[in-house]
Parts: structure tokens; C-alpha cells; sequence
């Protein structure tokens, strides 16, 4: 279904998030035929350029981030036409008249900040004041939102000095992964899943999300950063909400974010026996990543595996059990609920031997799996074996696969869509660095340091008893 005529304006519209996922996304959606050919796109940024050089820049962007076979000549020079672009000092005068010239009447108005956060407050103050942005008006802002609870609460105030909260979208690019919405269809909307979905039925939980990258040309940022902040702060805490949530009574932004924010403050605080820190060491893939961020004594961790308790009624006793890092054996990200042995074995088999494990694949090959032990086939006598019950969607959808479109594309449609269900309120970004910056606090006051792992690993041997000394097992990345 074809979203309204819109202008979108880009912060940053000439810069790498710009280029490797907002533009190809747009193309995308321009192709597949939702988003009208009326839509205006406009690339803000600091640079001398104009129209010519900056839909030169975006088609070549085009043609390295997307596949040869996506590119159809007369959708490219369609999309081509829509864009332009302003030049614009965001922390002074100039540029602000013409981007005023250029919003049109009468259609949606998004503006997004693909720019350093100490530039939001100063782009949403002009916008407002300079009658840019009117109250229908919405702006969408990228992580990292804040360093901690401080700054995160007084970017917070910077952007609610000109707008409402009904028109921030913050982005979590994982809410907009096809498997992570189908978390909530597959628990939501089956009544298969849900009456087990609890501390009586579920053993535990383990969440992965590994990488095979390593920081690369991002060390200076990532160094100050590290795993908690780039990746559990947000996307893996938000997999964690999407799962331990109980049932919002509608499918709408306010009613899903409240549970959402009632299972963070549900966090019990870390204990550091609970936490393993990783860093990378040299290896086939490349440099350490010591030598990547130039910093032989850098305590930031690149791998980060976690035993969380969510303290309340449906999960005490259950814990999650999520892990993350870069330069790990496979890129494979996962989500695994293990559900309890059988209370009693009539087939004479060791207890443990056959769990039900429902597994949802986040990339790549996004699906689920669902394990259920069946007899053995034949004439063997009763022999158990597990088999998956597999929803893979590349299967179901066949050639249809790439039409499924990336989490950028989905949320940006969503955003013209005036729904905010997939985006992060202020208050749940507030609630998640208050349960992070005293587990940051402590290593920092400890002098932790992070120990090392190979290359091509699942991580530390530490995150391996982690899960040991519990008597269970990480599953296999891969
Ligand atoms: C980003 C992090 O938010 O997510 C990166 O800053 C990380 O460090 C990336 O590589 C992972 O996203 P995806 O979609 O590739 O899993």
C-alpha cells in the first residue's frame, strides 16, 4: 500500500548511514511501489554541492550498495529526479531560507538526522523556530541517543524544547527486522505459544547476536563506546523487552512501549560474576583489537556475554543468557527459547535429552524453528529424535524473498505512516542506559579488563561457563 506524498529531508545526506542504507532503502520502496513517485527527498548537509553532484553521489551509492539485478534504469532515473539538495551549516545561518523554500504544502514533513547527536538539539531549535517544522512534522534520530542516562536525558530535553514526543522516532534498526516483528505475530497472535510462555514452561532463554566484522575503521568511535553501548543498550535489550513483554491489549506505540518499559525497569541490577568481557585478539581475519583502535591498553570490550533476570512473575527463575561480538565465527544472530524437559519420561530416556527449543533466526536466513521429538520412523522400536518444524521464509516466500524489505525501509515508511510502535519512546531509552551506566560504573571503578578470544571463536572460555556452572549450554553460533 503506497504511503502519502511526502518531503524528507536528510541530515547527513551525503554520509555513510545516507548512502549504505537510507537512499538504497528509499529506491527500494520507490520500486516496489510504495512510495509515490511524488515524494521529495532532500540531502542536507555541510558540503559545497548541488543537485547534479549530489544525485551523482546517490546513484553511485546505488549501484555499490545494491544488487546489479535490483537497479532498473527508468525506477533509478525516476528516483534520481526526486532527489535534491541543500547546503546547510547546522550550527549557523546559513541554508535555512532555501530548505524553507523547498517543504511543500499540504504533504507529510520528515526530517531525518543522520548527523552526531550533539546536532540535534541545534537542527531541531532552527527547524522550529525558523517555521520549518510545524506540528504535524516528524523527526527520526539514530543511536547512539546518549552516552549514558545524563546525556540521553539531556538530548531528551533538547528535542523536546521544539517538538512532542509523538514526533520523535528514534531508530532501533532491530525493531525493524522481519524476524523481530514476527516475534510478536508469532507470540501474539497463535494460542499455541503463549499459555507456555513462562518461568513454569521456559528453561531459559539465549539470545546472539554475533558478528564476523571486526571495529575496523570505526575503532577511534568504538573505543569509546564498546559492546554495551553499540549494541546491548539498545537492539539486544529491545529483543529482550519484545520477549519478556506481557500482551499490549492493541497493536499501537504507546501500548507496546509501556510493556516494553515495564520489562526494563523489571531488570535485576548485574552482579559482576554474571558478565563476561571480550576482546579480540590478532588472527586470520586481521589486526587485534587493541591494534585496530591503536590503543594497547584500551579496557573496552568487543564481546559482551550477559545473565539477565527479569524480576517479576512470569519470568523469576528463568534467566536470559544474551552474548554479542565482533570477529566471532559466523554472523548469525538468534534467538532460542528453551522450553523445560517433560515433567516425566514414559520412553525411559535421560532427562535432558529432548527439550523443545524454539528458535528464531534474526539474520541471515531469518525463519524459525520450532523442535519437537516424534519416534523415530521405521521399525526400530520407540527411538526418539528431534526434528524442526521449519519456517524458514525464504522457502515460504520463494522468489518473493527480496521483496522483503530491510529494517531501514520498513521503519522509514513507518515514519510517514505517523506509526510509532517500532521506535523507542524517551522514557525507554532513559530506562535502559539507568540499568547499563552502573554495570559501565563498576568496571570502570574495578579496572576490568576485558580478557582476550580468538578469532573465528564464539568468544572467551568465560562466557562458555557462564552457562556451565547453571548446568546448560550455549547453542552453537553458526
Ligand atoms: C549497529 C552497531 O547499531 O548495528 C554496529 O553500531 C553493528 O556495531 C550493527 O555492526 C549490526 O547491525 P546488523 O543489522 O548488521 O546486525
Amino acid at each position: 500500500i503506497p504511503v502519502e506524498p511526502f518531503d524528507l529531508v536528510i541530515f547527513g545526506g551525503t554520509g555513510d548511514l545516507a548512502r549504505r542504507k537510507i537512499f538504497p532503502g528509499l529506491y527500494r520502496r520507490l520500486a516496489d511501489g510504495q512510495m509515490p513517485p511524488e515524494a521529495r527527498l532532500i540531502g542536507a548537509a555541510r558540503s559545497d554541492s548541488d543537485d547534479a553532484e549530489f544525485r551523482a553521489l546517490i546513484s553511485a551509492a546505488l549501484e555499490e550498495f545494491l544488487p546489479a539485478e535490483n537497479l532498473r534504469p527508468e525506477i533509478v532515473a525516476q528516483f534520481l529526479e526526486m532527489l535534491s539538495y541543500v547546503k546547510i551549516d547546522a550550527l549557523g545561518e546559513g541554508g535555512w531560507p532555501e530548505l524553507k523554500g523547498k517543504m511543500r504544502e499540504g504533504v507529510v514533513h520528515a526530517f531525518y538526522f543522520s548527523v552526531a547527536p550533539s546536532l540535534f538539539g541545534p537542527i531541531a531549535e532552527r527547524l522550529k523556530e525558523r517555521g520549518i517544522a510545524d506540528g504535524q512534522a516528524r523527526i527520526v534520530v539514530e543511536k547512539p541517543f546518549g552516552h549514558d542516562l545524563a546525556s540521553a536525558k539531556a538530548l531528551n530535553a533538547s528535542l523536546a524544547a521544539h517538538f512532542d514526543e509523538t514526533q520523535i522516532y528514534r531508530i532501533d534498526h532491530y525493531l525493524g527486522k522481519e524476524t523481530v516483528q514476527n516475534l510478536m505475530a508469532v507470540r501474539f497472535g497463535n494460542m499455541l505459544f503463549e499459555p507456555l510462555w513462562n518461568s513454569q514452561y521456559v528453561d531459559h532463554i539465549q539470545i546472539t547476536v554475533a558478528e564476523t566484522v571486526g571495529v575496523g575503521g570505526r575503532g577511534e568511535y568504538y573505543d569509546r563506546i564498546g559492546a554495551m553501548r553499540d549494541m546491548v543498550q539498545n537492539h539486544l535489550l529491545q529483543l529482550v523487552c519484545l520477549i519478556a513483554m506481557e500482551p499490549p491489549a492493541r497493536y499501537d506505540h504507546d501500548a507496546v512501549r509501556d510493556e516494553k518499559l515495564k520489562v526494563i525497569r523489571a531488570l535485576d541490577p548485574m552482579e559482576p560474576d554474571d558478565i563476561v568481557r571480550g576482546q579480540y585478539a590478532a588472527g586470520p581475519g586481521g589486526p587485534s583489537y587493541l591494534e585496530d583502535v591503536g590503543d594497547p591498553r584500551s579496557r573496552t570490550e568487543s564481546f559482551l556475554a550477559m545473565r539477565l533476570e527479569v524480576s517479576n512473575w512470569r519470568w523469576a527463575g528463568t534467566p536470559f543468557y544474551v552474548r554479542t561480538g565482533k570477529r566471532l565465527k559466523a554472523r548469525a544472530s538468534e534467538i532460542a527459547i528453551v522450553f523445560k524437559d517433560a515433567p516425566h519420561s514414559i520412553f525411559d530416556v535421560p532427562r535432558g535429552r529432548h527439550s523443545n527449543i524454539l528458535s528464531i533466526r534474526l539474520q541471515p536466513n531469518e525463519g524459525m524453528q520450532l523442535g519437537v521429538t516424534i519416534k523415530e520412523p521405521g521399525p526400530g522400536g520407540m527411538r526418539l529424535i528431534d526434528v524442526p518444524l521449519d519456517m524458514t521464509f525464504a522457502e515460504a516466500l520463494g522468489d518473493d524473498h527480496d521483496a522483503i524489505p530491510d529494517a531501514y525501509e520498513r521503519l522509514i515508511m513507518d515514519v510517514i505512516r505517523g506509526n510509532q510502535t517500532l521506535f523507542m519512546r524517551g522514557d525507554e531509552v532513559e530506562a535502559a542506559w539507568a540499568w547499563t551506566d552502573p554495570v559501565i560504573a563498576g568496571w570502570e571503578a574495578r579496572g576490568h579488563i576485558p580478557s582476550p578470544y580468538d578469532q573465528g571463536s564464539s568468544g572467551p572460555d568465560d562466557a562458555l561457563m557462564l552457562l556451565h556452572r547453571d548446568g546448560r549450554r550455549w547453542r552453537e553460533i553458526r
